[in-house]
């Protein structure tokens, strides 16, 4: 996640064509945009691709056979129109997520777009509790509050833009707030998308999460072809559809296109607050990696975001759990209704 993002942010501002031209002296914002890759073009790229590995993986669960192939495609697809439009809905907000997060990032530097990025945390659990009725007990809501600050703390700490410098110091500023309103619009995207996806996910477990995954897949990568047309056509036309495609940016796509398809299998095994929870844990272990290979040396400010995140899961998942009864299975099936959802309750705490 934490490389990704600096990843992102490289392969706005460091790539071959956006260095400014210190002869000319240009500080010119629409020589500047122009020379970049299309980020619309990209997060076509990257839904295009995530739907080609659905495929291929629904193909090899029908040991390769195209018939039995488009029998899915067409079950699923054709003739489930009401299923493909419920799951518009987020593929269109995922959309404008990842259209948002690149606006974010060209206009804001990694630790800022970081910092306010984690307000999805918070963004997941209120979804979560208004539109899956999850119970969040105060200690839950004070974990997520010890993640927020622990994960603040410790991505001020670690993430050292130095590319920042290499753009012009008028861009750097001037769209600050563009990016910051991208970021937060982003959050609220990113906790609504995710929890609906799960509710509909978990809602009907006997389709498989591939199916699913093409029935959003589809009208993300036609919603993703047409914003990139209706907001950057006149640059495709003049430059092409894939200019400015280095190595950074197919990383780039790549990248994103596997996390993407790891979010829905950690979606359909786990859940939405998991998922962020997994998400800032990933950066104490990005740091004890960096530790040891790079020679990272962690300051004060991240060792207590870590022991908060630390905490924040600990706290969340369970420190002084009530004792589980286990019922046995008759008295469950015969109408033990209250004991029955006080179970569902503790399951899900
Ligand atoms: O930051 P966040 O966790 O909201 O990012 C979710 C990402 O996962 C988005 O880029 C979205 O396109 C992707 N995703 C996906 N398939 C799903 C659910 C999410 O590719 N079923």
């Amino acid at each position: 996640m934490v490389g990704l993002v600096i990843l992102m942010r490289y392969s706005r501002v460091n790539s071959p064509n956006s260095k400014p031209n210190s002869k000319q002296n240009s500080s010119n914002d629409d020589d500047l945009q122009s020379s970049l890759y299309i980020s619309s073009t990209a997060v076509f790229t990257m839904e295009l691709l995530k739907f080609f590995i659905c495929t291929l993986v629904l193909f090899h669960s029908t040991n390769y056979s195209f018939p039995h192939l488009f029998q899915i495609f067409k079950n699923s697809l054709i003739d489930s129109p009401y299923e493909v439009l419920k799951l518009s809905v987020p593929s269109l907000l995922y959309a404008l997520q990842n259209n948002l997060l690149y606006c974010a990032l060209t206009n804001l530097d990694a630790a800022s777009y970081q910092v306010i990025y984690q307000l999805k945390i918070l963004t997941t659990a209120l979804f979560s509790v208004t539109m899956l009725h999850k119970k969040l007990t105060v200690r839950k809501w004070f974990s997520l509050i010890l993640l927020s600050f622990g994960v603040i703390l410790a991505q001020t700490s670690t993430s050292q833009d130095s590319h920042v410098a290499s753009i012009p110091t008028d861009l750097a500023k001037k769209n600050r707030l563009v990016g910051t309103l991208c970021v937060v619009m982003a959050a609220c995207t990113s906790g609504f998308s995710g929890v609906y996806f799960e509710k509909i996910l978990k809602g009907s477990p006997k389709v498989s999460l591939w199916i699913r995954n093409i029935q959003m897949g589809l009208p993300s990568v036609l919603l993703s072809l047409l914003s990139s047309l209706l907001k950057d056509y006149s640059p495709i036309l003049r430059s092409g559809f894939f200019h400015g495609y280095t190595t950074t940016v197919w990383s780039v796509i790549l990248v994103q296109a596997g996390g993407g398809l790891l979010v829905a299998l950690v979606v359909k095994y786990a859940d939405n607050v998991l998922k962020v929870f997994a998400a800032s844990f990933s950066i104490v272990v990005n740091a004890v990696v960096s530790y040891v290979f790079f020679g990272f040396v962690p300051d004060g400010r991240f060792c207590v975001g870590t022991v908060a995140v630390c905490c924040s899961i600990v706290i969340y998942s369970g420190g002084g759990q009530k004792k589980r009864t286990i019922l046995p299975l008759n008295r469950l099936e015969q109408g033990g209704k209250e004991e029955k959802e006080n179970l569902i309750e503790d399951k899900d705490s």
